[in-house]
């Protein structure tokens, strides 16, 4: 155990002054050109030299933990690297144009977008794809909005949305939000969609089924032919949360398995990695049929000139320009550099490392065979403990109590990035918590900048600046 962050108390060896009480210098202000009143006796400023100044930067940046600092297997969040020539190419585009630019002065722009649609049209096996959505959960609801348009223009109401219970919290939210009734679908006893309560959840009111796949567990619904089937004909729709598409990329396709609607998150599956809600983007791609209900406007190419249109049928905008620009460059770089085999390899090796890692770790691995992700069941140990006991490891911990299928969750994806020593490094930080005691357990974490906080406190007593610290 080697690592130790830097921290805020002063009382401690590893404490990180503020700025101000670094080298100071004495200010000049004698010949301040202000009225006296306005003039301080005094003023001590940091007298830092430049690489004194990176390093303390770089010393409070430590202080948090991030893809760039070591492994970070939460598993369906998707934490990945993010490559640096991604960011180099968003560099270039940065300030590049206004939204509202006519499409004959930004035919560049326009061309990179159409390329993207493109791509993951291709990638998802989908006939039309909108950019515009800026999050996964913001894709979910506009396909959501998109299957309920289809619907009503063909007068078919429809009132319910089934959703698997092992399913994301945003699928349920989004379904909702729209306005439908929830179906909750229980799983089978492999954690797979359960064909029964499938056919018993079905009705002339089902909408729309989402699912993801692989499932939350890392497991693919080897079923999906035959779910694709029963939902059609009962004249629903199949909705495809791409979330977990790191696991199929350039080997399975949506829409070959009968999905109509599907988004992707750009932000996990190619580049950026997304962390405290954004920013992102969650592209929606559907099957020809559902094309004329996409958002507004969207990118289309005209004897070799790019244009915007608005689909016949369009649910409106779901975003202020044509979505998250610097997302969507950094996804297109992302996928142009890497290819169609390097899609491929992306996620052989996701799911190899998955399996690696699972094999590698002593806390029990229920359902299998898995693919890029896998949970594990922290047996008598409390999750959360064990989850801020591996920080003191220098990892990050898995996702934790979620699914709540398996008991005391660690949902854990270390994702392609990652090279079999770091996964050593992360199972080593696995099997040493695992034979840990309950007190060790308890004072974790140690190493961490921030101890163990009141959770409850925080949330319920905000305090959103230091003053507010000051004046208790
Ligand atoms: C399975 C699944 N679906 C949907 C989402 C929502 O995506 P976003 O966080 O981009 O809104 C997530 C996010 O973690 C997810 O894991």
């Amino acid at each position: 155990m080697n690592y130790d962050q830097a921290r805020w108390t002063d009382d401690d060896e590893r404490y990180e002054p503020l700025l101000s009480e670094k080298h100071t210098a004495e200010a000049d202000l004698d010949d301040a050109p202000l009225p006296d009143e306005l003039t301080r006796d005094s003023l001590e400023l940091p007298d830092l030299s430049e690489p004194e100044l990176a390093r303390h930067y770089t010393r409070l940046s430590e202080m948090n933990y991030g893809v760039d600092s070591g492994p970070y297997p939460l598993g369906s969040c998707t934490m990945k690297y993010n490559p640096k020539f991604t960011e180099d190419v968003a560099a270039i585009e940065a300030g590049a144009v206004h939204p509202d630019r006519s499409p004959e002065s930004v035919q560049g722009n326009l061309e990179l977008l159409y390329d993207l649609q493109d791509y993951l049209g291709r990638i998802g096996g989908m006939d039309a794809v909108t950019l515009q959505p800026p999050a996964g959960a913001a894709g979910e609801f506009t396909g959501v909005l998109v299957a309920k348009a289809y619907h009503e223009h063909n007068g078919d109401e429809r009132s319910e949305i089934i959703v698997p219970e092992s399913a994301h919290g945003t699928n349920f939210a989004s379904a909702a939000l729209a306005g439908f009734d929830v179906v909750s679908l229980p799983g089978g006893d492999d954690g797979r969609v359960d064909l029964d309560a499938l056919e018993s959840a079905l009705s002339d009111e089902t909408a729309l089924l989402m699912l993801t796949n692989p499932n939350t567990l890392g497991l693919f619904e080897r079923d999906i032919e035959e779910i694709s089937e029963m939902v059609h004909d009962a004249g629903g729709l199949l909705y495809y949360d791409g979330a977990n598409l790191n696991a199929l990329l350039g080997r399975a396709r949506p829409g070959d398995m009968g999905f109509d609607i599907m988004h992707y998150n750009v932000h996990k599956t190619f580049a950026t990695p997304h962390g405290g809600g954004g920013p992102g983007a969650g592209p929606v791609g559907v099957v020809g049929e559902l094309a004329p209900f996409l958002p507004k406007p969207q990118v289309e190419k005209r004897d070799g000139t790019y244009d915007l249109f608005d689909p016949e049928h369009s649910i409106g905008k779901v975003h202020g320009s044509l979505g998250n620009w610097l997302v969507l460059v950094k996804a297109y770089a992302y996928i142009a550099r890497l290819g169609d085999p390097g899609l491929a390899d992306a996620s052989a090796k996701a799911v190899l490392n998955a399996n690696y890692l699972a094999s590698q770790i002593e806390y029990e691995v229920p359902y299998g065979p898995f693919h890029h992700e896998f949970v594990a069941s922290a047996g008598d140990q409390d999750a959360a403990d064990v989850a801020k006991r591996m920080l003191d490891y220098g990892v990050h911990p898995p996702t934790t109590k979620w699914p709540e299928i398996v008991g005391e969750a660690l949902m854990t994806e270390p994702t392609e990035i990652e090279n079999k020593t770091t996964l050593d490094q992360l199972a080593d930080a696995f099997n040493a918590v695992a034979d840990e005691d309950q007190d060790a357990l308890a004072a974790a974490p140690e190493r961490t900048a921030a101890r163990r906080i009141d959770q409850t406190g925080a949330a319920r007593n905000l305090r959103l600046s230091w003053q507010a610290l000051d004046d208790e």
